[in-house]
């Protein structure tokens, strides 16, 4: 699904991080599968690992310098961002990230990046805290808006001690990322606006009614969207997910909030993504205080919640939308009646009981609906499922498809 030849000429640019060890086996790797690779390091990289061992296990002598003449006269820094076919930033440290989102070129590989219209991957690698911040968060989101693909961070255990999101990816998982490289579909300058994750609906203050949606369907539609090349607004219920880098996450508890957030952005979006699984009932009453148990029969009053999705598309302008659909039998039937009934431009159906596949799970199949159409899109990760969704979107909408 969606590979691209896998790049014959990578520059890796490696910058100030202890996770610049792994950069040893990553040009290895690289080179296993066939490609050249040109290593570039930052002043701070050569303090974690020495460009002989780089040049040892990539055949070329190792860049560090930008006023270095004799390497000039080689490769000069403009010939250099030429030769590459993809520059491949790991680890990238915080500062990296931030000196590319604002184009300095001070150093070597800074230039190399500014000079360069090769697609540029970045794996960032940094503690957890620095991660989170609201600056690099800013800074990420400037990069994939550029069309920039960020790559991890995975969680885990940190070299500083602490856990959480900040680890590199290790190097076969960049290898195989790189291998998928090119998104199938040209989002740039679309605004799209996404749902995801189950709501919350309180009975009291410390009992709600939910369901077991993960997020993870609507968290990699994100994703794809933002490589894609779209500024992605995320609404999204109570998951275990981080935000991803690059897109605005709202975080929102009740279908009531969900709208809100929803109506908020949605006449700025020309692509609206249900994906979120919103309760369909809510308590009617929220008790003030904690229920108390008496050991009677309790009935619940439960009242409809507001259909966020067929509200924004019986707008009288709307964005082109998109709706899901978790059925158990008749699918076909089930899902393109429900699209009709919500006046959608198209909904996206899974077999909920097929096993293993669904809620909570990283792998699905859809079969997606439009007026006078279907496709079936066979059980696949979530993440490689969700470019194949929007290479179908963007047809639908008429946007020409990225030749690979
Ligand atoms: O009617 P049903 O709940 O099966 O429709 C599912 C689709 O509608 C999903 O795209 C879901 O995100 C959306 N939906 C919504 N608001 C609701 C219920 C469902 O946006 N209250």
């Amino acid at each position: 699904m969606n590979s691209a030849p896998f790049p014959r000429r990578i520059l890796l640019g490696i910058t100030g991080g202890i996770a610049a060890y792994k950069s040893a086996e990553l040009v290895r790797r690289l080179r296993e599968r066939g490609a050249e690779v040109q290593v570039v390091m930052t002043a701070a990289a050569t303090a974690f690992i020495t460009p002989l061992t780089l040049q040892a296990l990539s055949g070329r002598p190792v860049r560090t310098g930008l006023m270095d003449p004799q390497a000039e006269a080689a490769m000069s820094h403009i010939e250099l961002a030429r030769w590459a076919e993809c520059l491949l930033i790991a680890p990238a440290s915080a500062d990296f990230i931030a000196r590319l989102a604002h184009g300095l070129a001070d150093d070597l590989l800074s230039t190399v990046c500014l000079a360069s219209e090769a697609p540029l991957v970045v794996a960032p690698a940094m503690n957890r805290v620095m991660w989170q911040h609201p600056a690099t968060r800013a800074n990420c989101a400037v990069l994939a808006a550029r069309g920039a693909r960020l790559l991890g961070p995975a969680d885990g255990e940190q070299a500083c001690g602490e856990v959480g999101a900040g680890r590199m990816l290790e190097p076969p998982a960049l290898v195989e990322a790189l291998a998928v490289t090119a998104p199938a579909v040209d989002l740039r300058g679309l605004t799209v606006l996404i749902t995801a994750g189950p709501t919350r609906e309180p009975l009291d203050p410390v009992r709600f009614l939910t369901n077991r949606s993960s997020g993870k369907m609507g968290y990699a539609v994100a994703e794809a969207a933002r490589d894609a090349g779209a500024r992605v607004i995320l609404v999204s219920g109570p998951v275990h997910l981080p935000a991803p880098a690059g897109v605005t996450c709202v975080r929102v508890e009740q279908a009531e909030a969900m709208r809100a957030a929803v109506l908020q952005h949605v006449a700025a979006a020309d692509l609206f993504i249900a994906t979120a699984a919103v309760a369909d009932y809510r308590p009617a009453e929220r008790a003030a205080g904690k229920i108390k148990k008496n050991g009677e029969r309790l009935t619940l009053d439960l009242e409809p919640t507001p259909d966020i999705l067929a509200e924004v598309a019986g707008r009288a302008s709307p964005p082109f939308t998109v709706g899901f659909a978790a059925e158990t039998e008749r699918v076909a039937e089930y899902a393109e009646g429900k699209r009709r009934r919500k006046k959608l431009d198209m909904i996206a159906a899974n077999q909920v009981d097929d096993q293993g596949l669904g809620f909570d799970s990283d792998d699905n199949a859809l079969t997606v609906f439009w007026d006078g159409g279907a496709r079936s899109l066979p059980s696949q990760s979530k993440s490689a499922l969700a470019r194949a969704l929007l290479a179908l979107v963007a047809e639908r909408m008429g946007r020409a498809p990225v030749s690979a």
